[in-house]
């Protein structure tokens, strides 16, 4: 290979610090990457070897997770805190390093620990090898769109006094577009984003998903946009008016600057799916400008669906499918070696000793569960430590592969009543064969919160066979199977009253996080791991940790 096909090593420094920003009328200290909010993008190419220096420098515990990304045999590197590490801790540092194998389009990194991808997060844009290129039309211009939410309140404060009064999450005071909320929040006239672009031509937007706490609807005024890849894989090209998109996805879209010569606003705000729902109901907006719009054009605001549009949401999360002539596409496995059928909801728990709870009832905070577990984060040495060095009492193996009991998921009338509302709590995970195929029902449990939960697993990509509403039920859905083209994602919204079933190969050793990427549902433990043991031989077992580890 000449030296211009061969892999490369691409290396940054991220230095997590303190940044001093004016939004909404004052100004704030926050921890960021760099100096700037969102944080660096880090470029590569499918093939390259990433290694990402992170120093410290905030008062803050730290890891940094590369969302989506494989880490084939880098466990080490996939960072959430006490699941794969053990917290960088104030002054420390750590070099995450890893392969991007197999995947190409847009993905994210963000902080991994308490509430601080709030401000801690950035884009990873992965190009196809040299020789390679896009199963598309090559662009004109590529353009990063990052979404976010923005506390004036520190964060990780707000987040401690949440969990411990367990109430919901607190409420943001803006979402933001590439870090800045746009001209429909105060003080802000000057503090929105804008893309400047040229009559004719095309741009790949490359939508990041890093709001905290909320799924949102994207649209662009009298623009269409085409779908060419979620979460780093390629689609069948996808016509849409609007875009929905759940906090950890992504969604790379052409646009073409087709209409008159002027300038339109580019618009995001919440999908909820029960108005009433807690949430942030404001609007980022930004604008795009063709070249020759006269300085006085005033922009076409688009039209949104209302907050709680779930039909527009589903056609859009539904129909989505893979391009399966394009060289990442592996067939759907169609044998699976592990059923699991999954709950996903909320509950609640006792509240601490000498704690005022503020939850649902009396005496109760919030908490969160999956099959009727509520995850307990542990101490003292991280989980993928534990499996490495083979040390017991960190985890169990117990995750329980259905539901205690059969009742009916979605009857919101009976749910306040059943036993799930006060689930264990434990460290469980499912320990699996290594290239073992699970199957996972993921049945959204209407109790106490109706909301929808983007479920995230990382170490894999899944395939998305089937999303539907009411109770799942194999006897007519699994007709309903697409085996041919199904989307493959690593996050996918299990929408309230309704369920979603995926796939995924189990080739990666190690201890692989899976959790609502809605953050506030994290630290009420609506989350789980998977063990997959090492295969059998030297290019199958995960590598010993990284000298520079941090330690507990
Ligand atoms: Cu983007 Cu475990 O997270
Ligand atoms: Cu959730």
């Amino acid at each position: 290979a000449s030296p211009a096909s061969a892999a490369r090593i691409v290396e940054y420094t991220f230095h997590v610090q303190n940044l001093t920003l004016n939004r909404l009328c004052s100004s704030h200290v926050i921890t960021a990457v760099n100096g700037s909010l969102p944080g660096p993008i880090i470029h590569a190419r499918d093939g390259d070897t990433v290694i990402i220096h992170v120093l410290n420098h905030s008062p803050y515990n730290l890891t940094i997770h590369w969302h989506g990304v494989f880490q084939m045999l880098s466990g080490w590197a996939d960072g959430p805190d006490m699941v794969t590490q053990c917290p960088l801790r104030p002054g420390t540092r750590y070099t995450y390093r890893f392969k991007i194998i197999k995947q190409e389009g847009t993905l994210w990194w963000h902080a991994h620990i308490s509430k601080l991808r709030a401000t801690v997060y950035g884009a990873i844009i992965i190009r196809p090898k040299p020789g390679n290129s896009y199963p598309f039309p090559k662009p004109y211009r590529e353009v990063p769109i990052v979404l976010g939410e923005w506390w004036n309140a520190n964060v990780v404060d707000i987040d401690n006094e949440a969990i411990a009064l367990g109430t919901g999450p607190n409420i943001s005071d803006a979402y933001t577009i590439n870090g800045l909320p746009g001209d429909l929040y105060p003080c802000s006239r000057h503090q929105m984003y804008k893309l400047k672009v040229k009559q004719g031509k095309t741009y790949l937007l490359r939508i990041i998903n890093g709001a905290v706490e909320n799924q949102l609807f994207y649209k662009i005024a009298n623009h269409k946009m085409t779908v060419v890849a979620i979460d780093a894989t390629y689609t069948n090209p996808y016509d849409t008016d609007v875009v929905a998109i759940s906090p950890g996805q992504t969604v790379d879209v052409l646009l073409t600057a087709d209409q008159p010569v002027g300038s339109y606003y580019m618009a995001a705000r919440p999908y909820v799916p029960v108005v009433g729902l807690q949430f942030d109901n404001t609007t980022t907006r930004g604008v795009i400008v063709y070249d020759g719009a006269p300085s006085s054009s005033v922009p076409v605001m688009p039209v949104f669906p209302l907050f709680n549009d779930t039909p527009t949401a589903h056609k859009f999360f539904s129909n989505l499918t893979s391009l399966v002539s394009v060289r990442s596409w592996d067939p759907v496995p169609l044998k699976v070696d592990r059923e699991m059928f999954v709950t996903v909801g909320m509950s609640v728990e006792a509240c601490p000793p000498n704690t005022t709870c503020l939850g649902p009832f009396k005496g109760t905070r919030f908490s969160a569960n999956l099959n009727n577990v509520t995850f307990v984060s542990p101490t003292g040495l991280s989980m993928l430590q534990a499996f490495y060095f083979k040390v017991g009492g960190v985890y169990t193996t117990d995750f329980p592969a259905n539901p205690p009991i059969v009742y009916d998921y979605t009857n919101l009338a009976i749910n306040n009543n059943v036993p799930m509302l006060f689930p264990q709590k434990g460290t469980k995970v499912t320990q699996l064969k290594f290239n073992s195929t699970v199957e996972m029902v993921l049945q959204n449990v209407a109790t106490i919160g109706k909301d929808n939960h983007p479920m995230h697993l990382h170490g894999f990509n899944f395939y998305v066979l089937a999303q539907g509403f009411g109770n799942y039920n194999p006897a007519t859905d699994q007709s309903k199977f697409n085996l041919f083209n199904p989307q493959v994602r690593n996050t996918v919204a299990v929408p309230f009253g309704g369920w979603a079933v995926i796939r995924f190969v189990a080739n990666n050793p190690g201890v692989w996080f899976m959790h609502c990427h809605i953050e506030a549902h994290v630290p009420m433990g609506m989350a789980t791991a998977f063990v997959v043991e090492n295969g059998p031989t030297p290019e199958t077992t995960l590598p010993p940790p990284p000298a520079d580890l941090p330690t507990c």
